[in-house]
């Protein structure tokens, strides 16, 4: 088993913020996040991957059909998340300090994977029970309501949590800080079965601890000497963590996409070579790679001349081959962002961690495993995210993109 844990902290200096032309507050409020690798056996982030892809899919046409019952069964075998970003969330009073996956493709917030839930004077148990699926994983628990610090300035109260009594799938962390559409909760109570449960984004903002509606996240490619971190920002977007201007796509009418923080987008791959059309999809920070319909897959691999790995799971090229490498390109909401060569490679100092060797080149693009044309046709995942700005702005129905001093930059 080959195992990092790369604690990355950022310094929390504020920036003396220049107002943003869209997203405004003057109440950032600053979560550090910390990277960890787990990968256990071969091909398994791309395995991981895909089983949270089918398990996406699955919930949200489950719900789209208004059976969003837990009989909606994930054929594919739960999977280890591979690679995660963490944050420390504080939960009861005094807090117990749990270490929770940041997950924008899911919206329940939970403790007790790992660390038992500590209960305290704060704690209230609502008599729900509570279940969720994950394809990384699952969990079932109760349902509570519990005071929840997500860093200075940020406590809310009586937010509902699960406390899980079983899980599976979460080695390292203790639980998920869950912040997709609060819709995506639907359906993980009984009886209560109908019921929502406010995000702690929706907590946050309903308390008025933030003024914005929205989150932004900011990762960064993993150096060879890895200090620099993750950071998500609640209420309002970080101005000294992106270039340029923030592109706004109004979440896709396209189900099941639209379940999540789903866009239209298109690929191409150099100039002119076509990969994916303009197709809905999703942005999501729980999935490691860039994952495209296989059509679209099959077309990256015959453009690049990569040939799939069987150690990794990943395609791989020969560092010949890399040095021809062309960027692809991400058109969306009509702003074309590129995404280089560097930015599709595993990065190299990491190879060995994955089964790979430190003389080939592993893509982060990977095959999502069905067809295009299924309302589901690309997941935009970590890989991507450390490469752009991403905001997710409930208030006003839109996922904003923008260029970070990372896009271009040569790391991996
Ligand atoms: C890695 O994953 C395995 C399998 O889930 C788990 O048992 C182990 O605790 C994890 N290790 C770390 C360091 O997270
Ligand atoms: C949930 O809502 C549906 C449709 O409104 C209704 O038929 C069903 O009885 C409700 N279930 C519960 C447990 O309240
Ligand atoms: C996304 O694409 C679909 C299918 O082409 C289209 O109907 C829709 O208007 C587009 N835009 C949004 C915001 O969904
Ligand atoms: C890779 O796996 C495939 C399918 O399991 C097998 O046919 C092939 O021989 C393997 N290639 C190598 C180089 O191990």
């Amino acid at each position: 088993m080959r195992s990092i844990s790369v604690a990355l902290l950022t310094c929390l200096v504020a920036i003396a913020v220049s107002a943003n032309p869209v997203v405004i507050s003057d109440n950032l409020v600053r979560l550090r996040l910390a990277k960890h690798i787990n990968v256990t056996s071969p091909g398994h982030i791309v395995k991981a991957d895909q089983a949270r892809a089918a398990a996406l899919i699955s919930k949200a046409l489950a719900q789209s059909s208004g059976k969003f019952t837990q009989d909606a069964v994930i054929s594919t075998p739960a999977q280890t998340q591979a690679v995660a970003y963490v944050a420390s969330v504080g939960v009861g009073s005094p807090a117990t300090t749990y270490s929770l996956l940041i997950d924008t493709g899911s919206s329940n917030t939970w403790v007790g994977a790992g660390k038992a839930y500590v209960r305290t004077s704060t704690s209230v148990q609502t008599g729900d029970r509570v279940s969720v699926s994950y394809g990384s994983g699952s969990f079932s628990g109760n349902e509570f309501t519990d005071t929840v610090n997500l860093g200075t300035g940020l406590t809310i109260t009586k937010q509902s949590i699960g406390v899980a009594s079983s899980s599976t799938g979460f080695g390292g962390v203790d639980g998920i800080l869950g912040i997709g559409p609060v819709i995506l909760t639907t359906g993980t109570l009984s009886p209560d079965s109908n019921s929502t449960i406010p995000t702690v984004v929706d907590s946050l903002f309903a308390q008025g601890t933030i003024t914005g509606h929205s989150i932004a996240i900011s990762f960064e490619p993993t150096p060879p000497q890895p200090t620099n971190n993750g950071e998500l920002t609640y209420g309002g977007t970080d101005s000294s963590k992106f270039t340029g201007s923030i592109t706004f796509a109004p979440i896709t009418s396209t189900s099941p996409a639209s379940f999540f923080w789903g866009i239209n987008q298109s690929i191409r791959y150099g100039s002119s070579t076509a990969i994916l059309p303009t197709t809905a999809g999703i942005v999501d920070t729980g999935t490691t790679l860039v994952l495209i319909a296989t059509d679209a897959f099959n077309r990256y691999k015959s453009a690049t001349g990569a040939v799939p790995d069987n150690a990794t799971g990943l395609l791989r090229l020969t560092t010949t081959q890399f040095s021809n490498l062309q960027s692809l390109f991400f058109t969306i909401a009509g702003t074309t962002f590129e995404f280089t060569a560097n930015a599709q490679a595993w990065p190299r100092s990491l190879n060995t961690l994955i089964g790979g060797t430190t003389s080939n080149v592993y893509l982060i693009v990977a095959d999502l495993g069905t067809n295009s044309g299924s309302g589901f046709d690309f997941i935009n995942g970590m890989s991507f995210l450390e490469r752009f700005y991403s905001v997710y702005d409930t208030a006003n129905k839109r996922v904003g993109i923008a260029n970070t001093p990372f896009t271009k930059a040569a790391t991996n």
